[in-house]
């Protein structure tokens, strides 16, 4: 009997409409303040969630839309700023005329430096006549998509006119304050950058957005793992052999050399990205799903990480970069900041004791794939004797993009008079399970902050126990005592990653195979 590796593909067709088990409120009015509107984030991601969001009538009726940055635009140019973006980057097009012209109403622009008082005096008194010509009723959101180092004098400012000394939750006016990434760039600075903040900000006005919590499929692996009995009594150390966490990219910096020379792959993916998707994946379940019982169980999971051990570092930890970086604008020619990573993580609880996750992100690599693989162990004992090599283990894939779904391999008999075995997969896509396109992270982050639910908003306790955990990967880093291995670009990352699974008896997965394999 031949194994055949054949892949069949078993797809699963469920047009069904999902059952509503929470309906969200309405956002009430209010005043959108975007800090650093003119700048990447604001035209690549903000603009185009607010007029996707408006698009799908998300948006409050009464809202106003209001950008701040140092370049002098009158409100008219940012409109044809903000109207450009959406050509480029808005996931629907082309543009909806009757819901643009609604939209670009509710857009307004304020010039000034952000370290000005008198920028915050203009700011007051145009909120203030927002507030009556677009009914926002003093409710504001303010959006700091500038660098981290801005932060706290942006909130001291808000709170020296007042007008931070409203709710973050419930009553009205509401005033919500969301920061972007990176949150400080280390454990002290983030600890410095939460004290300074605590000073004018209530915790519960925080809004910390890591954008990974807003995609639909990051979050259904709460639901999935949560939602179905199958898979709860095998997600632990019995049956799982080893989990594989990638985040690969095929594109370099991309004219974001000066940003990434300040930030490496650890700032900038794992310290954030990649640790939620680990807690989501290995949690315990929580109390119930309200924000703080959902961040009590992942801040835990966080804390049952085994450290890295400083001395033995090198058996668990690889950094590379890929050649070329340090040719791209803004980089230095000596550059030792790491562009990949791939780490071999022990979770130390009862569920995961012994049980190996790999985690691996990268730029430049053979492609862009963002999954979870849960490796299953194998079947005991084969009742194929004549089997050449053993059969396959059951992998259950978590595919977070592209291609967004979930697939189970696992063997099955080969039609034919002789036995004859092939691995299968049964395949469930979004696209083919609910149709349409996905809403945007940024989308949903965004009407949750205007909702008032923090549930996917990172808290103050996460952030500083992430950078804890990261912190020997960051001195490592800065030591400089190793050579920093080097990959082609195109390629699954250097070599030296091999190690890391090889040493246990394991292997990734290869980056080359085609999406989804
Ligand atoms: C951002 C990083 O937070 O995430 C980028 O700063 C990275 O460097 C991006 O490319 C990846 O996000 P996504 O949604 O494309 O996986």
């Amino acid at each position: 009997m031949e194994p055949s590796r054949r892949e069949v593909r078993v797809s699963v067709p469920c047009a069904e409409q999902g059952r509503e088990l929470l309906r969200e409120p309405a956002p009430s009015p209010c005043a959108v303040v975007i800090f650093g509107a003119t700048g990447d984030l604001g035209g690549r991601k903000l603009a185009p969630a607010l007029y996707n969001l408006a698009l799908d009538g998300a948006l409050p009726g009464r809202m106003a839309i209001l950008g701040l940055g140092s370049a002098p635009l009158s409100p008219a140019e940012f409109r044809a700023r903000v109207r450009e973006s959406l050509e480029r980057f808005s996931r629907r097009l082309p543009i909806d005329e009757a819901v643009w012209s609604r939209f670009s109403g509710a857009l307004d622009y304020l010039g000034g430096g952000f370290e000005d008082p008198a920028t915050y005096a203009a700011l007051k008194d145009r909120l203030a006549s927002l507030e009556r010509s677009m009914g926002t009723l003093g409710n504001h959101l303010f959006y700091l998509a500038t660098p981290a180092d801005l932060f706290p004098v942006i909130v001291r400012n808000l709170h020296a006119i007042g007008l931070l000394s409203r709710n973050g939750h419930g009553a009205e006016p509401w005033a919500r304050v969301i920061v972007e990434k990176p949150f400080g760039r280390d454990l002290p600075s983030a600890l410095a950058l939460d004290r300074l903040l605590a000073k004018w900000l209530d915790e519960r006005q925080t809004y910390r957005i890591d954008h990974y919590l807003g995609k639909e499929t990051v979050q259904n692996i709460l639901v999935f793992r949560f939602g179905n009995a199958i898979f709860e009594p095998l997600w632990n150390r019995r049956y799982v052999d080893h989990v594989e966490i990638t985040a690969a990219e095929e594109l370099g910096v991309e004219g974001r050399g000066r940003f990434y020379e300040q930030t490496g792959v650890v700032r900038d993916v794992v310290q954030n990205h990649l640790l939620q998707v680990l807690a989501m994946c290995a949690m315990e379940p929580p109390l119930t799903f309200g924000a703080d019982d959902v961040r009590d169980a992942k801040l835990r999971l966080l804390r049952s990480l085994q450290p890295f051990d400083q001395a033995a570092l090198r058996a668990s930890v690889v950094h590379g970069q890929y050649r070329g970086y340090r040719g791209e604008p803004g980089v230095s020619p000596e550059s030792r900041v790491p562009t990949f990573l791939a780490a071999s993580l022990r979770i130390h609880n009862w569920r995961w004791q012994g049980v190996p996750f790999y985690l691996r992100a990268g730029k430049r690599l053979a492609r862009r794939v963002t999954e979870v693989r849960v490796h299953f162990q194998p079947i005991p004992l084969s009742l194929f004797p004549q089997e050449q090599g053993a059969l396959s283990p059951n992998v259950l894939i978590l595919r977070i993009q592209p291609r967004e779904g979930i697939s189970l391999r696992f063997v099955a008999k080969v039609p034919g008079d002789h036995l004859s075995v092939g691995d299968v997969r049964m395949e469930m896509t979004y696209a083919g399970a609910f149709g349409g396109l996905l809403r945007e992270a940024y989308e949903r982050l965004l009407l949750d902050c205007l909702r008032g639910d923090a549930t996917l908003f990172a808290r103050r306790d996460w952030v500083e126990e992430a950078w804890r955990f990261v912190t020997p990967l960051l001195e490592d880093e800065a030591s400089g005592s190793e050579p920093l291995p080097t990959y082609e670009p195109g390629s699954a990352g250097p070599a030296e990653a091999d190690e890391l699974p090889r040493r246990d008896g394991r292997g990734w997965t290869p980056l080359t195979a085609p999406a989804g394999e």
